[in-house]
């Protein structure tokens, strides 16, 4: 085995840049260049703001940055003076085509393949670290097979941060999984992990188990949350309390606690594109049943954030034409900057349809992106925005405080859990407010109780809702 001296990762986003920051600060000895297309994105990470809000990743890239972790537009020379090339693009779901809504978009992965096998001279690892389908390994080591100068061994290294917690993920992980046909390579990657991971946490295994483990984690982890929303929709119908039945089952060492929060659905960018993609994958193998069964898990997150919006249309009269609603959070979790297919999106467009005005605060997202989310959700089939829905989207606004957000509002939802909006004065809140004042909490945050005692009408995910003073 060779022992790895050079690092380059293409794709400095959620993936690349936290993973290469964190390897580069665990192996001094390894320099480690991140390149990314994106000078924009590549400047902020050369500067003091950097590009994404992740807990604790300032300081790990503090410390290496300008020792041995370098950021850089320079993809061909990173490319070439590396002994293991990591590819960290992103694969959203196809938009056009065959497959579109359900396959990977490989465009970017196979874009970083052909790069690489055309400035590449020697022996060089390629490891897969983007989500993607099972077997598109095998599509790389083709592409990589027509380099004329160079030799390559490919891996399956796929990464199993969450974002908002990524930092104490890459420091103690569950697992690290890396899947290969080369003894070589694999041993060539295990030892760098190992410099902080104990070893027995390192599984290895075949290119395509580990492709397949990906998908398939993210695929159960999503159905947790899916179970638990579906029931939460049988608990607010009977009086039943969702955290309550969330606990009592969660105490069964079988089931276990995690995963079982009910919200307004589960948004990132993984859980809705890698059971897609399960979907898709399934339906090619002739699987029907097996691709049915998995849908179901992004249908009911479909139905849990529609069921939402309709509450918050009913409640307020049948009709939010015109009203203010205060949308508290953007991001599809807290301690993240990440907007990739947040529940606040979906709420906010059907509430756009409905002709409301909607006021945003969310502490990290900034007004671009929530423009930027709205365009996109409000495009038709041909990706073209009317000059009506157009309207629509500048019925939002974009506010740097909460209480500004709220004032005059008919209605307040919450769609991230962020720690911050548990500490509101409510009081306060409620004063300026339209009245009757009703909240929404799409977390179940809030103290529903004290909610109540001050005068608003509450709801939220699978509990009953409280009026005013009950
Ligand atoms: C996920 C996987 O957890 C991670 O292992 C993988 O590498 C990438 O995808 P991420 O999308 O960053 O990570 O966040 P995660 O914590 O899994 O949350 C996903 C969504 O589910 C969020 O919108 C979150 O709010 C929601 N969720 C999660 C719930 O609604 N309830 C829960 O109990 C847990
Ligand atoms: P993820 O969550 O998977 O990290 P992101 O969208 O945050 O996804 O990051 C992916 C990054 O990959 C983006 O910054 C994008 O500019 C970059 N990228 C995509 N294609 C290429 C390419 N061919 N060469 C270099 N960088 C690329």
């Amino acid at each position: 085995m060779s022992s790895i001296e050079s690092i380059c990762c293409i794709g400095a986003g959620y993936v690349g840049g936290p993973t290469m920051a964190m390897i580069a600060k665990q192996c001094p000895h390894i320099k480690v260049h991140v390149v990314d297309l994106n000078q924009a994105r590549i400047d902020a990470w050369n500067s003091d703001e950097l590009p994404i809000y992740e807990p604790g990743l300032d300081e790990v890239v503090r410390e290496a940055r300008g020792r041995n972790l370098t950021f850089s537009t320079e993809v061909d020379a990173a490319i070439h003076a590396a002994d293991m090339v990591f590819i960290s693009v992103n694969t959203p779901t196809k938009t056009f085509g065959i497959g579109a809504g359900r396959a990977a978009n490989l465009e970017h992965i196979e874009k970083c393949a052909r790069q690489i096998a055309k400035v590449s001279s020697g022996h060089k690892i390629v490891v897969e670290k983007s989500t993607l389908p099972v077997r598109t390994a095998q599509a790389v080591k083709r592409i990589l097979a027509n380099a004329s100068t160079a030799s390559f061994d490919v891996l399956s290294n796929p990464e199993f941060l969450a974002e908002g917690t990524a930092i104490q993920d890459l420091l103690k992980p569950d697992r690290v999984l890396i899947g290969g046909e080369s003894k070589e390579a694999i041993a060539s990657l295990v030892d760098i992990y190992a410099s902080w991971v104990p070893k027995e946490r390192i599984l290895t295994t075949n290119l395509w188990s580990s492709e397949l483990s990906k998908l398939t984690a993210n695929a159960f982890l999503a159905q947790r949350v899916s179970s638990i929303n579906a029931i939460s929709a049988l608990c607010e119908a009977t009086g039943a309390d969702i955290d309550e039945v969330a606990r009592a089952i969660g105490t069964d060492s079988r089931i276990g606690p995690k995963f079982l929060k009910a919200s307004v659905g589960f948004g990132g960018s993984c859980f809705q594109k890698d059971i897609l993609n399960l979907v898709y994958l399934c339906e090619h193998f002739g699987l029907n049943e097996v691709a049915d069964y998995w849908n179901q898990v992004v249908s009911i997150n479909d139905y849990q954030k529609s069921r939402f919006s309709k509450q918050i249309v009913r409640t307020l009269f049948n009709t939010v034409s015109d009203k203010k609603i205060c949308m508290l959070g953007w991001a599809f979790k807290k301690d993240t900057n990440d907007t990739r297919e947040s529940a606040a999106i979906y709420v906010c467009r059907d509430l756009l349809m409905e002709r409301a005005r909607v006021e945003v605060y969310d502490p990290q997202v900034s007004e671009q992106q929530i423009r930027a989310d709205l365009e996109y959700i409000m495009r038709d089939e041909n990706g073209e925005l009317s000059s009506y829905k157009q309207s629509l989207i500048d019925n939002v606004s974009v506010v740097e405080d909460p209480y500004q957000a709220a004032d005059e509002a008919h209605a307040i939802a919450v769609m991230t859990e962020w720690d911050e909006f548990q500490n509101l004065d409510y009081s306060r809140v409620h004063k300026n407010m339209s009245q009757p004042a009703f909240v929404f909490d799409g977390r179940n945050i809030l103290n529903h109780k004290q909610l109540a005692e001050i005068g608003f009408e509450v709801h939220s995910i699978g509990r009953t809702s409280l009026s005013p003073n009950t």
